[in-house]
């Protein structure tokens, strides 16, 4: 009698062998917001730490000129950030109609003040001001974003300063992924003075291979393919489609869209991504948080700056 073991194989006729299908591998999610509390955590350490050793509190100022709402949204979350972290401030709300010479006499004050570590003039500012001479008058050593001549030189290796904040935490993502950078090809999409230009001049400093494109870069799809590395910071929905990404790339999505149907998004299509990348930052929740937290990490960066060299 034959046995379950010993009975023939069932018949299997062609027609029924079909591929095998393997799920894509996903990409891991870059949890930008969980990474930023860590940041805060370290940062709130270090500022008590600061406060014990000199008897006052790090203390950061903002200044705010007119009413633009996503500004004062920000803003708002920059203060709140900042009081968790146990960093003292202000945030001083201007009028639109405040005049180049009142906010550049609040600067000078600002920067004259022994107990005043950062300063931020929160950008865009209102029509008929010129925010270039302003962020220039900011003390170097008081530049949270690090938006000075003097702070943009120091990222090219000058000496030791601030960095703005979005490359700063978009490294530190980097960091997180343990990406070693040394000889990959990384590719910056955006130019930007705050965002483009530090980030890939960062991204040279960990020893990659940098592209940097922009919107006269055509065409822009073959750099994207061979990119190991990639950070878009345009702002424009869904830029870079997922089938471009190099597979087992790292992706640092920078950008901040708002879709028709009032979703944010970012400037690559995530879910075509995630099936071909190693990693790769969601938005929300990815570059975004990591701001704030590098804002804060520069603002104690500057009082302990300034506190070792008078
Ligand atoms: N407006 C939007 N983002 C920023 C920022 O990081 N710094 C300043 N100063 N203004 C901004």
């Amino acid at each position: 009698m034959p046995t379950a073991n010993s009975a023939p194989p069932p018949a299997v006729s062609l027609s029924s062998c079909r591929a095998v299908w393997y799920p894509a591998a996903v990409a891991e999610r870059i949890d930008g917001k969980a990474i930023a509390k860590r940041v805060r955590a370290e940062v709130a350490e270090q500022a008590a730490a600061f406060e014990r050793q000199h008897g006052r509190a790090v203390s950061l100022h903002v200044v705010l000129v007119g009413d633009d709402p996503a500004s004062h949204v920000y803003v708002r979350n920059k203060e709140r950030a900042a009081a968790k972290a146990g960093i003292d401030g202000e945030v001083h709300r201007l009028d639109a109609s405040t005049s180049q010479e009142e906010v550049e006499a609040l600067v000078r004050r600002l920067n004259a003040d022994a107990g005043v570590d950062g300063i931020l003039v929160q950008l865009p500012l209102p029509e008929g001001l010129d925010a270039r001479p302003i962020v220039e008058l900011i003390d170097p050593k008081k530049d949270v974003d690090g938006l000075t001549t003097h702070n943009a030189g120091t990222v090219l290796g000058a000496g030791d300063g601030l960095y703005p904040c979005t490359p700063r935490g978009c490294m530190r993502l980097l960091r997180e992924t343990g990406v070693d950078l040394r000889g990959k090809h990384a590719l910056v999409i955006g130019r930007s003075q705050l965002v483009g230009r530090p980030m890939a001049i960062m991204l040279l400093a960990s020893h990659a291979t940098v592209t940097i494109a922009h919107r006269h870069t055509d065409p822009l799809e073959p750099l994207v393919r061979q990119a190991d590395v990639l950070v878009v910071a345009v702002g424009r929905a869904n830029l870079i489609p997922g089938d471009w990404i190099k597979p087992g790339a790292v992706v640092i999505d920078v950008g901040i869209n708002r879709t028709v149907d009032g979703k944010l998004t970012g400037d690559v299509d995530f879910e075509g991504a995630q099936s071909r990348a190693s990693a790769i930052t969601p938005v929300p929740g990815g570059v975004g948080p990591m701001t704030i937290a590098m804002l804060l990490s520069n603002a104690v960066r500057a009082a302990n700056l300034r506190a070792d060299t008078p």
